[in-house]
């Protein structure tokens, strides 16, 4: 019997094991995967690549609409392309990750990307599993499952920065503190946890434990559980 196909929202700050977590769920379940933030990301780089002024939001806005953003959503191989151009590697500089709160408060930017992201989900023939901030919030109110992952700012910082390298943990807990605060308390969309999330914190976890338990909440509920 063909499955309904089934919607997944996983949403936390970074270094949860967000984006880990929903490929290989995706992976395992043979959904597709959309990494929205990527998605940020590549707007910023875009907005970056063209000398848009950041600071000033109504600049943003009315260029909001003028990269064409593509995402590829096989969890085995997931693409981002602006304008044709791959952009997998450039959107994970230092640069984009410092800007990319700025760009991403501006509501013209939420709307135009959530577009997106809603199409991507509807199109999905067996079903998807969405990582980002607002998913289970706003993307997809509807979602068969809400996931809503946390972890202790020191556990995101070492996963991050063990990540990263060379990076000095401190730092990168800074710096990791700050974008969670200005993804949390901005004015449209913020980072939250929707009222019907299930939260798991991630905290005393191993990726395998974190996958495993979400893979079994999602056949809970395809099993109508
Ligand atoms: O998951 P990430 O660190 O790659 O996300 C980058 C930024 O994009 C994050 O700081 C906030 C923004 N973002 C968002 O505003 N809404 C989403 N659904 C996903 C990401």
């Amino acid at each position: 019997p063909t499955a309904k196909p089934v919607i997944v929202a996983i949403d936390g700050p970074s270094g949860t094991g967000k984006s880990s977590t929903s490929k290989a769920v995706a992976a395992q379940l043979g959904l597709s995967y959309l990494d929205t933030g990527a998605q940020y990301r590549a707007i910023t780089w875009w907005m970056v690549n063209n000398d848009v002024d950041l600071a000033d939001p109504t600049a943003v806005a009315a260029v909001a609409g003028k990269p064409e953003i593509v995402s590829g959503t096989d969890p085995a191989h997931p693409t981002i392309t602006v304008d044709g151009v791959d952009v997998a590697g450039p959107i994970r500089t230092q640069e984009v990750t410092s800007k990319v709160s700025a760009v991403s408060a501006v509501p013209e930017v939420r709307a135009r990307i959530t577009e997106l992201q809603r199409s991507l989900a509807a199109a999905a023939e067996h079903g998807i599993v969405v990582e980002g901030r607002d998913i289970g919030t706003t993307v997809l109110p509807d979602a068969d499952l809400k996931i809503f992952l946390t972890a202790s700012p020191e556990a995101r910082a070492a996963r991050r920065s063990g990540e990263l390298r060379n990076a000095d943990v401190h730092a990168t807990r800074e710096a990791l503190i700050k974008r969670d605060a200005a993804d949390s308390s901005r004015k449209t969309s913020p980072l939250a946890k929707a009222d019907d999330a299930v939260e798991v914190d991630t905290t005393e976890l191993t990726l395998a434990q974190v996958i495993e338990c979400v893979v079994t909440l999602v056949e809970g509920k395809r099993a109508g559980k």
